[in-house]
């Protein structure tokens, strides 16, 4: 039987990575996977990630890399030889191919970013696209898994359509994920943990729901309960 715990990710969207690594103590069984971002990364993201390894955690590193193919190799590299499981880049052709070739043969898994969620229609039409976001979403996870990359970052509301066209072995990340009854806060598009792990989501990214929480470890259980009672 699957454990739900490989399906959840705890973005870790804190002030620093001292307050990261208390909330991941709190956290943890319930929590293996950790989600550091570029806010960390200037603030103690490094070693943090050395302890979330040295502590048999789960590193997904969301720093987006978006760069020239050395620096993105040179990036990628870097972040192997850490030991992260899971980073994500900007679904850009020769991005992603860059850093599907630095990863190699290592079980790092690249994702690529589509559309970040910030992104609205006229903010995309500024940008000289005017087809719709999902019609974008769907060009650029087709772009990414053509040159290379393990998975696709999308909202749950899109790991459907993407699960349907995107070969059986794409690994689908989904943020944007609200216990039902949850404040939605500044996500736009949520789904919750049931309806996500049915859509064929692989990882559930759930930040505030949890780090907010009066009870954390009482809030991930209760989604962790979701995503078995959906696996099952
Ligand atoms: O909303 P929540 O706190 O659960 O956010 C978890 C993750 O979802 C964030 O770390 C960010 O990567 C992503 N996010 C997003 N769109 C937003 C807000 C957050 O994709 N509007």
């Amino acid at each position: 039987m699957s454990d739900p715990r490989d399906y959840l990710c705890l973005a870790l969207d804190t002030e620093d990575a001292d307050q990261a690594r208390r909330m991941s103590e709190t956290l943890g069984e319930s929590i293996l996977w950790h989600k550091v971002g570029s806010a960390l990364a200037v603030q103690g993201g490094e070693a943090l990630i050395r302890d979330l390894k040295a502590a048999g955690k789960k590193v997904f590193l969301d720093y987006k890399f978006h760069d020239i193919d050395q620096t993105v190799a040179n990036a990628v590299s870097g972040a192997v030889r850490l030991g992260v499981d899971l980073l994500t880049v900007h679904a850009v052709a020769p991005v992603v191919r860059a850093a599907s070739t630095a990863k190699g043969n290592s079980d790092t898994k690249i994702v690529a970013v589509t559309v970040l969620t910030s992104m609205d229609e006229s903010d995309l039409k500024a940008e000289g696209w005017s087809d719709g976001a999902p019609a974008l979403v769907r060009s650029r996870a087709q772009t990414a898994i053509n040159e290379g990359a393990d998975g696709v970052v999308a909202s749950a509301q899109e790991a459907k359509m993407l699960r349907d066209i995107l070969p059986p072995s794409t690994f689908i990340v989904t943020p944007g994920i609200r216990p039902a009854g949850g404040d939605a806060q500044d996500q736009k598009r949520i789904s919750t943990p049931a309806s996500a792990i049915r859509d064929g989501s692989n990882l559930l990214v759930v930040g505030r729901p949890i780090l907010q929480a009066n009870d954390p470890k009482g809030a991930a259980n209760a989604i962790l309960e979701e995503i078995a009672g959906a696996l099952n």
